[in-house]
């Protein structure tokens, strides 16, 4: 039986033109990894999607004081992080990679370029689905969640 090594993860910072493929993953990862936020509602979900698109992940990438960072597994991007200023306003893994040390890597990326850019805190706003991960990364509440098209986002920040 041929044996195949399992594929390294590795972390990228991405110019506008990898748009389209991040664009992809975090459409991928809102769909399948968010249920506890969006509970499979279509008006919900479509509402979150709207602006998930190659045309608006180009501006946001190209965007003054915007850095992005891809997780590849081989060719494929299978985790996207955008930071814009001082906000981390992006952080998603596709669902096969879940658990396995992706986001992780990519939110210590993002501290990082945030860092070496001249940021001291950092703030997003969380889904529900990802507070957990965020306070074990040292996140602290910073203000009253929002509520947005049947969403709730919880914000908070860290001391970089
Ligand atoms: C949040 C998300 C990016 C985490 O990515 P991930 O690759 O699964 O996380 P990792 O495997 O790197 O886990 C990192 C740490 O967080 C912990 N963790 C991950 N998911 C967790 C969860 N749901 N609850 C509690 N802890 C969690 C891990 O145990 C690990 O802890 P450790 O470093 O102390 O061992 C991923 O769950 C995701 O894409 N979720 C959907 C999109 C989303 O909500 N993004 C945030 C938008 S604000």
């Amino acid at each position: 039986m041929p044996h195949t090594a399992p594929l390294l993860m590795e972390i990228r910072q991405l110019t506008p033109n990898a748009a389209a493929q991040a664009c992809e993953v975090v459409r991928q990862s809102i769909t399948h990894c968010c249920v506890l936020d969006h509970a499979g509602d279509p008006k919900v979900l479509n509402a979150w999607l709207a602006n998930k698109t190659e045309q608006q992940f180009t501006a946001c990438m190209a965007a003054p004081r915007a850095m992005a960072w891809g997780a590849y597994r081989g060719d494929e991007m299978v985790g996207f992080a955008l930071v814009s200023h001082a906000t981390l306003a992006l952080c998603y893994v596709v669902p096969a990679v879940l658990h396995q040390g992706v986001g992780g890597a990519l939110l210590q990326a993002a501290e990082e370029g945030a860092r070496q850019a001249g940021v001291s805190e950092l703030a997003l706003e969380s889904t529900r689905t990802a507070q957990a991960f965020y306070l074990r990364k040292g996140y602290v509440p910073a203000g009253a969640v929002q509520a947005w098209a049947g969403l709730c986002a919880q914000p908070l920040r860290k001391r970089l």
